[in-house]
């Protein structure tokens, strides 16, 4: 039987980005240029892992925090504040380590998310498993939430009013758990925490500040392409600069850069 050319697509870039993400393309797409850095970049990592405290996760929250994150999580699955509320299988709050320094911020839950309750289980949520991997960092390390914590219908764009009806669970989330930085990922993370018409393009790669509530401390965020995007607009470029993205966020938390991840 003749298989369908665009499953075969499918099938070869996912295993592509597979590669990519845990290391596999470096030799292949190093330039010169790259090259050195990865020396540099080895030779630094070597010096790092001479140093045996790296500091993955912050102090622990407090029992106080992780109380208000579950009841957040309990009202989120009560919600009917806008039409999602009626629409969804489950809410999806948002999971991962509560004294989490790296917190990753999506969009909304798409269909496997919404049949678990669980944040980025589908494929895109596979890619962010292997670029948190990349980083040398495992799930349970980082929190992970949405904009939104109800899909909406054929994963279309969140409308406004749902996001001003929802985005109060995610600023109460970021406060109590308050990471040293939030990775946004893609456009409708990074311009509804940033309040920036902005496109992705040019708030990718540098860091802005997220500014929680009264008595908060700004919060450095990284945007970045959301790993659905990078499975649509497949290329060696997109790819890279994902990665570069998440190498300065490694930088900036003082954590090693894995050296098979050097590309
Ligand atoms: N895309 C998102 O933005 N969030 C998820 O949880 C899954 C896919």
């Amino acid at each position: 039987m003749k298989s369908n050319p665009d499953i075969k697509k499918v099938i070869r870039q996912h295993a592509e980005m597979a590669e990519f993400f845990s290391g596999g393309l470096t030799v292949k797409k190093l330039t010169a240029e790259h090259a050195e850095n990865a020396e540099e970049e080895i030779k630094l990592n070597s010096a790092n892992s001479a140093v045996s405290a790296v500091k993955i996760t912050r102090p622990p929250c407090s029992a106080e925090n992780i109380k208000e994150l579950e009841d957040i999580a309990e009202q989120t699955r009560k919600c009917r504040k806008c039409e999602l509320g009626s629409l969804r299988k489950n809410a999806v709050p948002g999971e991962g380590n509560t004294s989490a320094r790296i917190m990753f911020v999506g969009e909304a839950p798409g269909a496997d998310e919404d049949t678990q309750g669980r944040p980025f289980v589908g494929r895109a949520g596979q890619l962010l498993d292997k670029i948190i991997a990349a980083c040398g960092l495992k799930r349970q390390d980082v929190y992970i939430g949405n904009i939104l914590k109800c899909r909406p219908p054929d994963n279309r764009d969140p409308k406004p009013e749902e996001i001003i009806a929802c985005i109060p669970y995610l600023q109460r989330q970021i406060e109590l758990i308050n990471p040293e930085i939030i990775v946004a990922l893609g456009a409708h993370a990074a311009k509804t925490l940033l309040d920036t018409p902005k496109a992705i393009g040019q708030l990718r790669g540098i860091f802005h500040e997220y500014v929680p509530g009264l008595g908060h401390k700004p919060i450095k965020l990284m945007p970045t392409f959301h790993p659905a995007y990078l499975l649509r607009n497949y290329s060696d470029d997109n790819r890279r600069k994902v990665w570069e993205d998440m190498k300065k966020v490694l930088a900036e938390l003082g954590l090693p850069i894995p050296p098979r991840a050097n590309r």
